[in-house]
């Protein structure tokens, strides 16, 4: 998608961090925008700071893990533009804590806003931007431990392991349409997340060991990426029609690792007597969905 001037982008987790940030960029670039947030203070605040670059700004408050919410999104692009990029992005931490011992409504809370409300979102945009017949965007937020993930809270970890395979399998879904999908996947990043996570946590606050090492994980993040240079990338993306949108090329070491480790596990057939699955056709289908990426939207 080469020309964002004009274009509406509707934006979830847009008060804050890589939303916000995401939002600068696309307004330097003449898009207009709806910036959704649970947290009503920040979507306004966000509003009138994209308002002050110029560009035409929306706040709306919305909590992307409620299903029945997504019908204040439908209305707001109804009355402010048909929504051509959209960016569904906000998320929440994991915390810490063993994972015996963890908190399943914190668990469910996880999945909700960092997996599920990707389906909220392209119910309620997806069918347009296909129909309009004009070049669209779709990019998710995943985030690099979706693809390696270090030692941290399985119900992020694996919540973004579900947000890679959302992005992977509509990346099939719309290879003949207009939409282009890309896929978020930063490394650490200058965000409010670890607070905006303690903030937002049904249930109990975690305590001790598992407090300490939240604690610590704002203090590494605030050391990370500025989330400015992460919107910029994810323009640049967008023009590209890049699938995986990649900010921390370090973190490549680790990706090679792992897929070492699992390429050096593929062995023997458990049923030497079986002829094997038709790979042929899948290699094809996947040849045809990179030349189509390849042909400017
Ligand atoms: N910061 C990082 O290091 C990092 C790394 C990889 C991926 N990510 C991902 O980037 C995305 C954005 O996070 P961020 O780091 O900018 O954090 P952030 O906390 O600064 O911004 C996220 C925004 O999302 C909003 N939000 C949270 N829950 C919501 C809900 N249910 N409905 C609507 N809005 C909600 C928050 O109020 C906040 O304003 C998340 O998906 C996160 O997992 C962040």
């Amino acid at each position: 998608m080469q020309d964002l001037n004009g274009k509406t982008a509707f934006i979830s987790g847009g008060g804050s961090g890589i939303g916000l940030a995401a939002a600068r960029a696309l307004a330097a670039e003449g898009a207009r925008l709806i910036l959704a947030d649970i947290d009503q203070g920040r979507a306004e605040a966000a509003a009138r700071e994209i308002a002050a670059l110029g560009a035409d700004a929306l706040p709306l408050q919305l909590d992307v893990a409620e299903e029945g919410e997504w019908a204040k999104a439908r209305a707001a692009a109804d009355a402010f533009g048909e929504v051509r990029i959209l960016f569904s992005n906000a998320g929440v931490g994991g915390g810490a804590g063993r994972f015996e011992v963890y908190d399943p409504e914190v668990w469910r809370w996880n999945y909700a806003v960092n997996a599920h409300a990707h389906l909220y979102a392209c119910r309620t945009f997806l069918g347009e931007m296909k129909a309009s017949g004009e070049p669209a965007h779709l990019v998710i937020t995943a985030s690099m431990v979706g693809i390696v993930p270090p030692p941290i809270s399985i119900a992020y970890i694996s919540s973004k392991f579900a947000t890679m395979g959302i992005a992977l399998g509509l990346r099939n879904e719309l290879r003949d349409t207009g939409v282009g999908v890309s896929v978020l996947c930063p490394g650490m990043s200058a965000t409010r997340i670890v607070r905006t996570t303690r903030e937002l946590r049904p249930g109990a606050q975690e305590q001790g060991a598992a407090a300490e090492t939240s604690a610590a994980m704002d203090q590494v993040l605030a050391g990370g990426m500025s989330p400015d240079a992460i919107g910029r990338r994810l323009v640049k993306a967008i023009r590209a029609d890049e699938f995986y949108i990649f900010t921390h090329p370090e973190w490549r070491r680790l990706a090679e690792a792992q897929v070492a480790e699992m390429l050096a596990a593929f062995g023997e057939s458990a049923d030497p007597g079986y002829a094997g699955d038709d790979i042929d056709s899948l290699l094809a289908a996947n040849n045809a969905r990179r030349m189509n990426a390849s042909v400017a939207r």
